[in-house]
C-alpha cells in the first residue's frame, strides 16, 4: 500500500528538527559560512534536541530512528544550512560500518563513547589519487604483533580535525589490491595522527574539511571491523545509506532556494506588477517545485526501501544523483530570479548556490552515481 502522509511520529520528528533548524542554524549559517569555522557547541545542541546519531540503535546511545526519519530531519537541517549540517550528520556515515559490521563487543567499545555527550565522527576512506576510484588507496595498515600500524594520507575528510573517532579504510595486505583493504576503528587521540591541511572551500564552509596523516598509528587488530580484506564493500555498504542521506539534504537546499524564490517573485515590482506576473519567471518556479518534489520522492523512495531491509544501491544512487543535480538547478534558478541582488551576499541565495555544488560531488561524484546505477540496470 502507498501513503504519502507522514505518520504523528513522523510530524514530530520534523517540526523539532524544523525548529533547531530555523532557531539554531539558519540565523547563523552567514556568519559562519563567512568565517569558515563550525559552530562551537552545534553539535552539543543537536544531541539536546534528538538530532544526533539518529539512526544508532537506542541501545547503543542513538536516537534509533530508520532512515525515513533521518531523511526527514536532513531536508529540514539542509533547508538552514547544509555546512553546519553536514557536521551533525556525517557522524551516521562514519558510525555505520561499525553499526553494520562491528561485533556486539566492539558496538558497546566503540558506539557508547561515540554517542556520549555530541562527540564527533570522521569517514576516512578518500586519498589524493583515490577519489573516484575509491579502491585504489595506498594508506596501509600492517599487522605488527597484536596491533595494525597504519601510515598513509587521507583528504577531504569532514570533521577531521575535530572527530575523536575515525572509521579508517587501509591496505592490511597491500599484495591483494582492492581485496586487501580493511575497515579500521581508529580513536582519534592516537599518536602519530596529523592534521596537514584545512582546506578553503567555495561552498558549505561552515563544516571542517582536512587532510589527515597517519605516521605510525598504532591500533590494536581488535579494532578491525568485519573480515580482513572486506573493507572495500564495508565502504560501499555505508554509502548506499550515506548517499540517500545527502539527497534529503539537498531536497532540503532545494526547498530554501524555491522558498526564497517564491517570496521574491512575488515582492519584486518591475514594469508595474510582481515579476511572478511574469510567464518567464512562473514557469521557472513552476518546473523548480516539480523537481524539488520529484527529489524528495526519489529521496524517501531509497529511505523506505532500506527501513524494509532492501539493497539501495541503485535507490541511493538515483536519489543522491537527481535531488543533488535538483539542488545545484533550483539555487542557480533562484540566484536568477533574484537577479543582480542574487548574486550579492546580503541575500541568502548565493550560498545556497555555492552550497549545492558539493552536493554533486560528495559521497561519490554525481558521476560514479550513474555509473552505480547503470551497472545495476545490466545486473
Ligand atoms: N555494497 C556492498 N558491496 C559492494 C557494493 C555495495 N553497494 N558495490 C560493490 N560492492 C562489492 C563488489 O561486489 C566487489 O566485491 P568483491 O571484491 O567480492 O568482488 C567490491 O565491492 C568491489 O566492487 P566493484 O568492483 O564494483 O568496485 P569498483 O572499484 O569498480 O568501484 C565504485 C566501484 C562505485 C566506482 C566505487 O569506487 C565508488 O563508489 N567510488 C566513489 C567513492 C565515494 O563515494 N567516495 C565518497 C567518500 S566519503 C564522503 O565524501 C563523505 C563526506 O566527507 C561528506
Amino acid at each position: 500500500m502507498i501513503d504519502f502522509s507522514l505518520s504523528e511520529d513522523l510530524l514530530e520528528i520534523q517540526a523539532r528538527a524544523r525548529k533547531f533548524a530555523q532557531e539554531e542554524i539558519l540565523p547563523i549559517a552567514a556568519e559562519y559560512d563567512r568565517k569558515a569555522e563550525v559552530p562551537p557547541g552545534i553539535a552539543d545542541k543537536a544531541k539536546a534536541a534528538g538530532l544526533m546519531n539518529v539512526t544508532i540503535p537506542k541501545q547503543y546511545g542513538g536516537m534509533g530512528y530508520g532512515a525515513l526519519e533521518s531523511a526527514i530531519i536532513a531536508e529540514e537541517l539542509g533547508a538552514a544550512c547544509s555546512g553546519i549540517s553536514i557536521t551533525i550528520l556525517v557522524n551516521g556515515l562514519a558510525l555505520t560500518p561499525i553499526q553494520l559490521f562491528g561485533t556486539e563487543e566492539q558496538k558497546r567499545k566503540f558506539l557508547c563513547p561515540a554517542t556520549e555527550g555530541a562527540k564527533l565522527a570522521s569517514f576516512c576512506l578518500t586519498e589524493r589519487d583515490a577519489g573516484s576510484d575509491a579502491s585504489s588507496l595506498k594508506t596501509t595498515a600492517l599487522p605488527d604483533g597484536d596491533d595494525f600500524v597504519i601510515n598513509g594520507q587521507k583528504c577531504f575528510i569532514t570533521s577531521g580535525s575535530m572527530a575523536e573517532v575515525m572509521t579508517v579504510f587501509a591496505l592490511t595486505d597491500p599484495s591483494r589490491g582492492p581485496r586487501g583493504v580493511s575497515a579500521i576503528v581508529v580513536p582519534a587521540d592516537t599518536p602519530g595522527i596529523h592534521v596537514t591541511k584545512i582546506e578553503d572551500k567555495m561552498g558549505q564552509r561552515a563544516s571542517d574539511t582536512v587532510e589527515l596523516t597517519f605516521e605510525d598509528v598504532r591500533v590494536p587488530q581488535e579494532n578491525l571491523l568485519g573480515k580482513p580484506g572486506r573493507g572495500f564493500p564495508i565502504a560501499l555498504q555505508t554509502l548506499d545509506f550515506g548517499r540517500s542521506g545527502v539527497a534529503a539534504l539537498s531536497v532540503g537546499v532545494a526547498r530554501a532556494a524555491l522558498e526564497y524564490a517564491i517570496a521574491r517573485a512575488k515582492e519584486r515590482h518591475q514594469f508595474g506588477a510582481p515579476i511572478l506576473a511574469n510567464q518567464g519567471i512562473s514557469f521557472m518556479l513552476a518546473d523548480m517545485a516539480t523537481k524539488v518534489e520529484a527529489a524528495r520522492l526519489l529521496t524517501w523512495q531509497a529511505a523506505w526501501f532500506a527501513d524494509h531491509g532492501q539493497k539501495v544501491t541503485d535507490k541511493s544512487a538515483m536519489a543522491k544523483c537527481y535531488a543533488s543535480d535538483t539542488a545545484m538547478e533550483v539555487t542557480t534558478d533562484a540566484v536568477q530570479i533574484f537577479g543582480g541582488y542574487g548574486y550579492m551576499k546580503d541575500y541568502p541565495v548565493e550560498k545556497l548556490m555555492r552550497d549545492a555544488k558539493l552536493l554533486q560531488i560528495y559521497e561519490g561524484t554525481n558521476q560514479i552515481q550513474r555509473m552505480v546505477i547503470a551497472r545495476q540496470l545490466g545486473k
